[in-house]
């Protein structure tokens, strides 16, 4: 019985511009561009090992055996690894994430990301990130940016049958802007419809998916420029309207995909009422209820905790995580601590 194990760490990330809508669903390519900021504090760790032992492959999630359905999106990711290795083991996935489970809050971007990094170094390949990246998209789209750190661009690419093209790039390191997130977390349950359901969904049926579509390329450029210059009213504009079409697509879709609850309101109310008060505070909204809040850094606005508190003593909010930008995905080396 031969094993090759290796575990690597990988973060979540927060889209500034949404990516949402595929160009092929196979080799799960986006419609457009994307742009994010990948996240310090929300972490999954990850260890994979390619057992001959085991009669197929094994997913276990925070300490509990995943159910089938979990191991659909990490398989293409394995296969895809075992191939290019040349090997044929069953692999052993053990995946813990470092916020509470639980929360609302996506895991599959790190989840993703972490499987491809320590599934690739597993196996003994030492391939680009571009390539990790490429590889990560297969499990989940929006995994690809976080093989990097900072902020983050995913190329739709396009022009390669294999979809190599279709990776992330870094666009500014994680110590170029010191931007602080709030996670504002009104609802735990997972969402009812799964971001490849609903996106598949939408484009299909929103008369707005097109639309929205149209606009990433300006927002992609908007947004760059943003973060180049550490303009945060220029980034304010565009990530919540990038967040809103993204809604507006969703909530026209047949049946409608309305992710906000009256706390996603409440939040969103708050942050504008703050903003007229001359604090500098954006918003952004995913496939679900929660809310994440963006701050300059702490030299540019005063009062962080305050706003902290305010948003935590909204009614319906259940925790308010904060974090940051932070480092991409790495590899922990045997017997070093995380
Ligand atoms: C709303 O990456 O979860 O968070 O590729 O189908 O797995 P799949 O989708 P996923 O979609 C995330 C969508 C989003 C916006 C974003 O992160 O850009």
């Amino acid at each position: 019985m031969t094993e090759q194990t290796a575990t690597a760490v990988a973060p979540s990330n927060i889209a500034f511009v949404k990516y949402w809508g595929k160009a092929d669903a196979a080799l799960n390519t986006p419609a457009a561009g994307s742009l994010s900021m990948t996240l310090r504090d929300l972490l999954t760790t990850t260890t994979v090992a390619f057992d001959d032992g085991l009669e197929g492959d094994v997913l276990i999630l925070n300490g509990a055996a995943a159910p089938p359905k979990a191991l659909d999106k990490a398989r293409p990711l394995l296969d895809i690894v075992r191939q290019q290795a040349g090997i044929s083991s069953p692999a052993r996935i053990d995946s813990a994430n470092s916020f509470p489970t639980g929360a609302g809050l996506a895991s599959s971007a790190s989840g993703l990301a972490a499987l491809a990094l320590a599934a690739s170094t597993a196996a003994g390949l030492r391939p680009s990130r571009e390539w990790l990246s490429a590889l990560a998209r297969r499990g989940s789209g929006s995994a690809s940016r976080s093989l990097f750190g900072g902020f983050v661009e995913w190329l739709p690419g396009g022009q390669r049958a294999d979809g190599l093209d279709s990776h992330a790039v870094q666009v500014a390191p994680e110590d170029h802007w010191d931007l602080r997130m709030l996670v504002v977390v009104v609802r735990s349950e997972a969402k009812s419809t799964s971001s490849t359901a609903g996106m598949a969904r939408t484009a299909v049926t929103s008369p707005y998916f097109r639309s929205f579509i149209d606009t990433v390329p300006a927002d992609l450029r908007t947004c760059r420029r943003a973060i180049a210059e550490r303009d945060f009213e220029a980034l304010t504009e565009v990530v919540e309207s990038s967040a809103l079409k993204m809604h507006a697509s969703m909530m026209t879709s047949s049946p409608a995909l309305l992710y906000w609850k009256p706390e996603t309101l409440r939040v969103m109310e708050t942050v504008y009422a703050l903003r007229a008060e001359g604090a500098p505070v954006a918003f952004t909204i995913d496939a679900g209820p929660n809310v994440k809040v963006l701050l300059p850094p702490a030299a540019d606005a005063d009062g962080f905790d305050d706003i902290r508190a305010r948003f935590a003593s909204l009614d319906g909010v259940r925790d308010v995580l904060a974090t940051g930008p932070g480092p991409g995905a790495w590899v922990v080396e045997p017997g070093s601590p995380q």
